[in-house]
This record gives C-alpha cells, sequence and structure tokens, in this order.
C-alpha cells in the first residue's frame, strides 16, 4: 500500500471514530465537515442536508457564521446534481462546467475552484444530503480523493441518522418526562382539589348535622321533652321509625334529627313525597329503572333506595302509598333488595327507613287500606308530633328561634315582638303548625322593620284572636260566615288569586274551598266579583 493510501485509511479511521463518538445532531454537522476538510487536505466544506418537503438541499453552515443558508433545488449546481444521480465526482474548475452555479459564490464572497462532491447515502439507499469540499490545497481532487470522500460521506451518513434517531429518542424521552411531570402535576393539583372538597363537604355535612340535632328541636312542651329524648334514643339504633303529625308539626326535620344522631349521619337523608308522585312513577323513584323501561326512561336511572343506601330513606305520606305499591315497598323491606323497574336482577340496599303520615294508620289498616304487614314493618318505633295548638306554650319561643333564623340568614337586624302581637301568636289556632307559624313571622318580619306590631300580622292569626273584632250582636251562625268570608276573602287577596295557595294557607282542600268561594260569592283569579 502506498504512504499515502495508509495515511488516508488512518485518517478516515480517526475521523469516523471520532463521529460515532457524537450525539448531537448540529455539532456532529460541524464535526464532519472539520474532519472532512482536514482528510482531503481542502480549503473548505460544506455540507448539505435534504429537505424531502421541498425537494431542495440547504447548506448547514454552523461553521462559518458569515455565510448565509444556500439552497439548491435537486437537479441544480454541482451538489444538486450528486444529489440527482447519486454519484460522488470532482469538477478540476468549476468556472468551466456548465453544471456550477457562481450565485453561490457571489452570495457567499468565496472563489470556488476544484471540488469534489459526494451524496451522503445511507446503507438503506437514501440520499439525506450531500458532501462537498472545495480548493484543495495542492493541485485538484484525484479520482483516490472521490473514493475517500465516498467512503466519508457513507458513515458520515450513518453518524447522522443514529444521532437523529438518538436525538428524537431523547426528545421523546424528554416529552414523556415532561408530559409525566405535568400528569403529576395535574394529579396533585386534583388530589388536593379533591381533599378541599371532601373536607367541605364534611364540613357542611357536620353543619347540616348541628341544624337538626335533637336540641334544634325548639320545644318545652312535655311532649316536646320527651320527643327529643326518644329521637337520641332511637337514633342509636337502625329500627324503623313511623312519625304521625298534621302538616307541618315538624316530621321531616324530626326524621333528620334521627337520620343525623346516627351512625348513617355520613350516608344520604333522601325525602320522598309519596302523596305527590303517581303510583307508576312512585315505583320507577323508589327503585330506580333500566333505560326503556317505560316510556320517557330514556336512560337508566338509579332509584332512591339505592341513593339512600348506607343512610337513610324517608317515606313521607307513607299512607298515601297504594295498595299495589305497598306490596313492593313490603317485599323491599323484607328482602333488603329492590329490583329497578325493567331491570332482570337484584339489587343489594341497607337502607334504614323513616315514614311519615299525618293520616290514622291504625284506622286504615281496619279498613284494609294500609297493608297489616306493612303497619307493623314500619311501625316498629312509633313518634307523635303535637299539633302547635296543643302545646301554645313552645309558640313564644318558636317565634324567637325563627327571629334569630331570619337575622342569620338575611343577614338583617333582628325584629322583636311586641307584646300585643304575641299574645295574638299565642292564641291563634295555627292549622298549619309550626310551617304556618314560620310563615307568619317571615312575612311579619319584612312588613315590620323592627317590631312586629298586630298589624303586621295576618288577617287570619288576628281574626281568631277575638278581642278587637268581636261581633256585639247577631246569631252565632252568621258571625261564623261573616268570619269565614273574611277570612277566605284576606286569604285570596294575599295569594293574589291563587286558590291553591289559600286552601293551604286556611288548611282546607282546595275543592271545599272552591265551594267556599262560590257560597260567598267571592272572586277567583281572573274573574269579576
Ligand atoms: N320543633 C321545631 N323547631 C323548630 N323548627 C321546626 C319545628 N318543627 C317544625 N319546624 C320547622 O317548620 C317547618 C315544617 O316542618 P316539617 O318538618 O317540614 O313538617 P312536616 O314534615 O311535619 O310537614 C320546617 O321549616 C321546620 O324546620
Ligand atoms: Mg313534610
Amino acid at each position: 500500500m502506498s504512504e499515502r493510501a495508509t495515511r488516508d485509511r488512518i485518517g478516515l479511521l480517526r475521523a469516523a471514530l471520532a463521529l460515532t463518538q457524537e450525539r448531537d445532531v448540529e455539532k456532529l454537522l460541524g464535526r464532519i465537515m472539520d474532519e472532512v476538510t482536514r482528510v482531503l487536505d481542502a480549503d473548505r466544506s460544506t455540507l448539505f442536508l435534504y429537505d424531502s418537503e421541498r425537494r431542495e438541499l440547504f447548506s448547514k453552515i454552523a461553521q462559518r457564521a458569515e455565510v448565509t443558508e444556500i439552497r439548491l433545488p435537486i437537479g441544480r449546481g454541482l451538489a444538486g446534481h450528486v444529489a440527482k444521480t447519486g454519484t460522488a465526482m470532482a469538477v478540476d474548475d468549476v468556472y468551466d462546467d456548465p453544471r456550477f452555479t457562481p450565485e453561490t459564490d457571489r452570495s457567499t464572497g468565496y472563489r470556488t475552484k476544484t471540488v469534489a462532491c459526494a451524496p451522503l447515502l445511507t446503507p438503506d439507499g437514501r440520499t439525506v444530503g450531500v458532501l462537498e469540499v472545495m480548493n484543495k490545497r495542492e493541485g485538484v481532487f484525484d479520482p483516490d480523493d472521490v473514493k475517500l470522500l465516498t467512503a466519508f460521506a457513507a458513515f458520515s451518513a450513518v453518524a447522522i441518522e443514529n444521532a437523529r434517531l438518538y436525538d428524537e429518542d431523547a426528545r421523546k424521552s424528554m416529552q414523556i418526562q415532561a408530559l409525566n411531570r405535568q400528569l403529576k402535576d395535574a394529579l396533585e393539583r386534583q388530589t388536593k382539589r379533591l381533599a378541599n372538597v371532601e373536607q367541605e363537604l364534611e364540613s357542611s355535612k357536620r353543619e347540616l348535622g348541628e341544624r337538626f340535632q335533637a336540641r334544634n328541636i325548639v320545644g318545652r312542651a312535655p311532649a316536646m321533652v320527651e320527643l327529643q329524648r326518644l329521637v337520641d334514643r332511637v337514633a342509636g339504633t337502625d329500627a324503623p321509625v313511623l312519625i304521625q303529625g298534621e302538616s307541618g308539626t315538624g316530621k321531616e326535620l324530626l326524621a333528620k334529627a334521627i337520620h343525623f344522631g346516627s351512625r348513617r349521619a355520613a350516608g344520604e337523608f333522601v325525602a320522598e313525597n309519596c302523596a305527590a308522585v303517581a303510583e307508576t312513577l312512585l315505583e320507577a323513584e323508589l327503585f330506580g329503572h333500566k333505560k326503556g323501561a317505560f316510556t320517557g326512561a330514556d336512560r337508566d336511572r338509579q332509584g332512591l333506595f339505592e341513593i339512600a343506601s348506607g343512610g337513610t330513606l324517608f317515606l313521607d305520606e307513607v299512607g298515601d302509598m297504594s295498595l299495589e305499591m305497598q306490596k313492593k315497598l313490603l317485599r323491599a323491606l323484607q328482602e333488603g333488595e329492590i329490583r329497578p323497574v325493567g331491570a332482570r336482577d337484584n339489587r343489594k340496599v341497607d337502607v334504614r327507613i323513616l315514614a311519615a303520615t299525618n293520616k290514622d294508620l291504625d284506622v286504615m289498616m281496619k279498613e284494609g287500606t294500609f297493608r297489616e304487614d306493612l303497619y307493623y314493618r314500619l311501625n316498629v318505633v312509633r313518634l307523635r308530633l303535637p299539633a302547635l295548638r296543643e302545646r301554645r306554650e313552645d309558640i313564644p319561643i318558636l317565634v324567637e328561634f325563627f327571629l334569630d333564623q331570619i337575622a342569620k340568614e338575611s343577614g338583617r337586624p333582628r325584629a322583636t315582638v311586641s307584646d300585643r302581637a304575641m299574645k295574638a301568636l299565642v292564641r291563634h289556632g295555627w292549622p298549619g303548625n309550626v310551617r304556618e307559624l314560620q310563615n307568619e313571622i317571615r312575612r311579619a318580619a319584612i312588613m315590620a322593620d323592627g317590631l312586629i306590631d298586630p298589624e303586621h300580622l295576618s288577617p287570619q292569626v288576628l281574626g281568631s284572636a277575638g278581642a278587637d273584632g268581636m261581633p256585639t250582636g247577631g246569631t252565632l251562625k252568621g258571625a261564623k260566615l261573616a268570619l269565614e268570608r273574611k277570612m277566605i276573602e284576606a286569604a285570596l287577596k294575599r295569594t293574589g288569586g291563587n286558590v291553591a295557595a289559600a286552601a293551604r294557607e286556611l288548611g282546607v282542600h282546595r275543592p271545599q274551598l272552591s265551594v267556599l268561594i262560590g257560597k260567598h260569592k267571592l272572586a277567583r283569579k281572573g274573574e269579576e266579583a
């Protein structure tokens, strides 16, 4: 082997070794240019990369900051020609070669004479660019130089591909790391948020619990004191409780006190008014339904039994349930399982049942309108809430309680009640019980602006107060009729002619009020007197 050939090979091997160690693509390209310039004893080199999208070569000139990027379409210029043919070549004087583009010299200010050029070919035959050396220090680039450049370009192409892959890998793994970090941050944020929400939920449940504790059931009447004691006692058990009492006496309040005092306080308290829902819907409400079980069931829906599982289900107006529904309820209670409407399987539920009614279930049972077996299931413990008129001594403390409540809710100064107004309140019959009293106080507090006087109370409260409006003569029947007419008139006026609302206020059923309105020839909403 000639001395030159040996020198070439050693130079090439050293360069190859240096290149395989460079992982950074940009640095590698600079390295290739340095090495190829040295190995081929040239003055300069240019490395073109192939932009497959634009089908163009563009020069990597990191090595020479003063030179702007050169872009050559495939086939144009010497490098473009080499890229197109895929074969290396040498030119002794570029200005004699028609393929040379003198613009490049003009734009760089460099004077090119001799050139050797080889494609950067990967082993699988893809051209990733072109390597060009310029101006051999002595003489021209000979065929050995072209061979040497071809070999150099070949392993440069591999080195570039490797570095790119490595780079991409690194970028990907960096991206993955960044993504992981983001994910972790997001997860931490969510976890924190969740913890906050849980805490809020916990404290609002505690608040709710406090609001419904037995001690918040206002009442000093012996019957109420006894009830509060019983609430504490039954709260500690899972026994079904039947709560009886007129509308507005506090049945739901009592049920909540039991729930929040029990080990089920962390579970849901779910109330369902059995009288307010049509029978067919009640079953779906309580047990849930599958999508398509009936017209309008456009999706699966969980029933209240499942929602209340782990907690308490309060069945209000349970005496208004149809016999068919009573049967289904009984089965659910006996088996501790429910079956959603349209479902084929049963589901276990763990629910404590509290039931309420203002009807006399004993009578209904004897009449056959309430199932005996269900009655005994619901009626393990029975609590009876007295009507407000049976415990008038509680009226003043309830009034004070509601005034506190209103002040707290509205943030306005707490109103007080004059003695005369309080007398009227205590004397009234309260057919709507505590709810009616609560509404009355709310209304009066708005009207009164500080001190509640009799004039701020509604006519029916005053009406039955006697003292002032006492008729001085006439028959009892006439007085009764006059009072009846006066009260209905006032109620209709207050409710804006809404018969249903007036009936509720007066404690009568709507049809009954309609009859009375007709009797007294009073005007309804939208009618002339
Ligand atoms: N003893 C009581 N102490 C305080 N508030 C009461 C009392 N009883 C009833 N209330 C209030 O009166 C309203 C009606 O009570 P609720 O439990 O809904 O009656 P019911 O279910 O018997 O119709 C509710 O706002 C309730 O908080
Ligand atoms: Mg109620």
